[in-house]
């Protein structure tokens, strides 16, 4: 029997609502495969937190999340605290503290139906965005001097450090060579002359050890393009951090949208928890009215059991995903559908086991 300690931090909005059906998948799997058992400790973190408290999460939250096998994350974020507090203060201090270099994007068309690019079939969309995840552009690092005054200036930093850009290109040659794939480096050496020319270096010095696996290096501007334009260029993409945010919007943009995009924020050497969230935010457009997406969440649960070595799970999730997209009338409203969240993840638990 396998046990997964599995902290759950649904955060704001529709945060709580995608992870409520991703957990009764994850306990619909435990019913059915006596080798497995999940708990859930449900940490009430996030903006209600803030107004109530004045933070985040709690000072020793790190702490208090280490020892799990994963956190599963709704989304953080909700008009009356900043956005750069939310984010900052919780989602990437974990990324950060439990050094979860590696963020897995992957940008797949489940069904034809679902993009908006003419004559694109599932084949030509189906690809793995690699990201980088605890420094470059997000490092935090700057200053702003003068505020308020007429010489004010602002500096953001961008930190390439040497063993954070060899370890996150390493990890994707490591990827391509396992699954047999080209890999790609985005990047923007004409413009970013000291960062991404060092990216650049470092992206062919590692490649000089695993000759059987091809490369191609863009420009971010061309990539964005190729995204768009000819996605069939791809099969593991890797990039900075905030490049890799960008593309992976465009990524959920070519397969049917927010509901639908995941990511897993991977320690790949497991000496912390990682941490497994859908792409979105918190909607609060839509919070509380039973219309989000839960796929996006669900897929996340995918991503998690292959992180737990549970590949034959994850496989049946999103071959279940795929599945329910074929008759989106069931599906919540951005998918056309007349269901609700709710709905969603039992007919999805249905055709699970069916
Ligand atoms: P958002 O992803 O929350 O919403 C963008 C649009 O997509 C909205 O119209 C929303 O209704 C729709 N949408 C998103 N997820 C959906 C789902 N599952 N089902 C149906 N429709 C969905 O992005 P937005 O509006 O820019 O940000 C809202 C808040 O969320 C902000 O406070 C932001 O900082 C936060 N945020 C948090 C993230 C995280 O926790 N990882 C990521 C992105 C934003
Ligand atoms: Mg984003």
């Amino acid at each position: 029997m396998k046990q997964f300690n599995i902290a759950l931090i649904p955060g704001d909005g529709i945060g709580s609502e995608v992870v409520a059906e991703g957990v009764k998948v994850l306990k619909a799997i435990e019913k059915a495969d006596s080798n497995i058992a999940f708990s859930f400790t449900e940490f009430p973190w996030g903006c209600e937190y803030y107004l109530k408290y004045g933070k985040m999460m709690d000072e020793d939250g790190i702490d208090q999340l280490k020892n799990y096998d994963a956190i599963y994350l709704g989304a953080v974020g909700y008009p009356g605290v900043p956005d750069h507090i939310s984010l900052r203060d919780l989602l990437i201090k974990i990324r950060k503290e439990f050094d979860q270099y590696v963020n897995l994007r992957p940008v797949t068309l489940l069904n034809p139906t679902l993009t908006p690019l003419k004559s694109k079939a599932e084949r030509d969309i189906d690809f793995l965005v690699i990201r980088e995840n605890s420094e470059g552009e997000y490092a935090g690092a700057g200053d702003w001097l003068y505020k308020g005054k007429p010489e004010e200036v602002v500096l953001q930093t961008g930190v390439f450090s040497r063993k954070g850009t060899e370890r996150i290109i390493r990890y994707a040659y490591e990827e391509a060579r396992k699954l047999k794939k080209t890999l790609t480096s985005v990047s923007k050496g004409n413009a970013l002359n000291y960062s991404m020319v060092f990216w650049d270096e470092v992206f062919e010095e590692i490649g000089k050890e695993y000759p059987d696996v091809k490369t191609y290096s863009y420009l971010v501007d061309a990539a964005s393009l190729y995204f768009v334009a000819e996605p069939e260029r791809f099969e593991i993409v890797v990039t900075s951090n905030l490049f890799g945010d960008i593309l992976t919007d465009i990524g959920a943009a070519i397969t049917g949208g927010m509901g639908l995009a995941t990511g897993a924020n991977i320690n790949p050497e497991k000496e912390f928890p990682s941490m497994f969230e859908p792409v979105h935010g918190s909607a609060p457009d839509i919070a509380g009215e039973g219309k989000a997406n839960p796929i996006a969440a669900i897929w996340s649960v995918s991503q998690m059991l292959d992180f737990f070595g549970e590949e034959a799970w994850g496989k049946a999730i999103l071959s279940t995903i795929r599945e329910l997209l074929m008759d989106t009338k069931a599906l919540t409203p951005d998918m056309g559908g007349k269901g609700s969240t709710k709905d969603v993840g039992d007919i999805f638990i249905e055709l699970l086991f069916a």
